[in-house]
């Protein structure tokens, strides 16, 4: 075992039980005996004093002796008495009273050490039989002599047989005290392993475990304040977690910040630059006078083109910096989309017939009113109608869906034609984000339509989004039906 509080606990009180129960031994062993013998002595003297005491009072011999017989078998003490002339009046020894009896050897020498004592103890052999007495003589009122006796044999039996079972004692004893102490120390000690155990938690910031045991002592008191320690780390490193993650946050918000607004400035340089340096050679052609009258007007178309480009991309990034920074109010109104929705797709219905696309328009549900900006929502329309008829595929199909119910209202807006790679569906909402750059060029577009409508759907509190289909693209809008 290791040098454990438990070890400790149980060794101490074990060690301090077994001294204990060595002293009890030693001091049995060594000064019992002389206590017993002590009392003996104050038995026999007692005895001897009620025998001087009848002999004074006047009770008849036959009286005295029945006292004697009794003394004798309750007590076990043998009674011999004297006239002072040595008359052996009465003798336990010969079994009843006696009148002048031999005297035994033993007893005349006890009498002779009496001519000078008046009392007499200790032990005696018996010269014939060789037993040995403890003796008690006295001398009393009225010259009697009074002899008790018990033989030894009985008296070292008692004390060893109290020595046997003082052994059986102690033995018990450390018995029951092993078994308790164990008991005892495991119950003590369980408590400060488990505060150690939390203790050993809380340092490895685990603050899952916590003091239960609900003692009102010194236990009890470091549970607690280990408990309350516990809490308030915990509560600390929580915050401070807190606190980090937010910063992390936050830096990471204003990287993002800063990456594009330097996207958005190389963005919007590099859509300015062709329609520049388009403008400017164009110009120096104009004015280096290279060119014929006929290609004079190419060139000026071309600088007007390029111009109106320009004028297009310009006030679509103040639409749309308008739109993010919130200072664009929305003007709302209570409108039928089925109304609005039929009147874009009229503008485009000779722009179909041109090119041989075929165009619809489907309804599904009870018509709805939308409380909405209604140019806005027409601006967002627009630019998926226009997407729609860049992308279409020659000869091929335009669908415009209107669904509405009570909730709100969904215009989808589906063109046959090529799909937008999966991993591209999300970035075409991004600012500037095309993906043909060339081709898009052809068709006029920034990459800024999308972005528009996603603007414009999100103060709406309304969404939008783009899946590909077996044949096509399409691109829906949804918007809270008005209230
Ligand atoms: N119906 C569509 N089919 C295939 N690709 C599309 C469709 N609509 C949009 N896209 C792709 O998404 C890109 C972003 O569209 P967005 O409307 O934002 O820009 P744009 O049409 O190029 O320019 P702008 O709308 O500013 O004139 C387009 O350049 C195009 O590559
Ligand atoms: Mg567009």
């Amino acid at each position: 075992m290791k040098k454990s509080i438990r070890a400790r606990l149980f060794f101490y009180t074990i060690g301090l039980v077994m001294f204990l129960l060595a002293l009890l031994f030693i001091m049995n062993s060594f000064y019992f005996e002389k206590y017993y013998l002590g009392l003996k002595k104050n038995q026999l003297s007692s005895t001897a004093n009620e025998i001087e005491e009848m002999l004074q009072g006047g009770y008849s011999s036959d009286e005295i002796y029945a006292r004697f017989e009794k003394i004798e078998s309750e007590a076990g003490i043998k009674i011999a008495l004297f006239s002072g002339n040595m008359d052996n009046i009465y003798s336990s020894f010969a079994k009843g009273r006696m009148g002048g009896s031999p005297w035994n050897l033993i007893n005349r020498q006890i009498i002779e050490i009496l001519q000078d004592k008046d009392v007499t103890f200790g032990e005696y052999e018996h010269p014939m039989t060789g037993t040995v007495f403890l003796t008690y003589a006295k001398k009393l009122e009225g010259g009697y002599i009074a002899l008790l006796q018990i033989p030894m044999a009985a008296v070292e039996e008692s004390i060893s047989a109290n020595h046997t079972f003082h052994i059986y004692a102690a033995a018990i004893t450390l018995l029951i005290g092993l078994i308790g102490v164990f008991i005892f120390s495991k119950g003590f000690v369980r408590p400060i392993l488990d505060i150690a155990d939390i203790a050993r938690r809380v340092e490895k910031l685990d603050f899952s475990k916590k003091y239960g045991g609900g003692r009102q002592d010194e236990i009890g008191l470091l549970g607690e304040s280990i408990n309350s320690m516990s809490d308030r780390l915990e509560g600390v490193i929580e915050s401070l977690n807190t606190a980090n993650e937010q910063l992390r946050v936050e830096i990471e918000k204003e990287k993002r910040i800063d990456m594009m607004r330097k996207d958005f400035i190389a963005a919007v340089s590099h859509e300015l630059k062709t329609p520049v340096a388009l403008i400017q050679g164009y110009s120096e052609g104009l004015r280096d006078n290279i060119a014929n009258e006929s290609k004079k007007t190419f060139y000026c178309d071309v600088i007007e083109d390029e111009a109106r480009r320009m004028g297009a991309l310009v006030s679509e990034l103040l639409e749309l910096s308008r739109l993010e920074s919130g200072s664009m109010k929305l003007e709302l109104s209570e409108f039928h989309m089925e109304e609005l929705v039929n009147a874009v797709v009229a503008k485009y219905s000779l722009a179909a017939e041109e090119r041989s696309i075929a165009l619809d328009i489907q309804k599904t549900g009870e018509e709805a009113n939308v409380w909405a900006d209604r140019d806005k929502i027409q601006r967002a329309l627009v630019n998926y109608l226009d997407n729609a008829f860049k992308n279409v595929d020659t000869g091929g199909k335009v669908s415009v869906r209107l669904i509405q119910s009570g909730a709100a209202v969904r215009v989808e807006v589906e063109n046959t034609g090529s799909n937008i790679p999966e991993n591209e569906l999300d970035m075409i909402w991004n600012q500037f984000y095309k993906l043909d750059k060339s081709r898009s060029r052809s068709l006029g577009g920034s990459g800024l339509g999308l972005s528009i409508v996603k603007e414009i759907a999100s103060l709406h509190n309304g969404n939008c989004g783009a899946y590909n289909t077996e044949s096509g693209v399409v691109f829906w809008l949804e918007i809270p039906s008005g209230s």
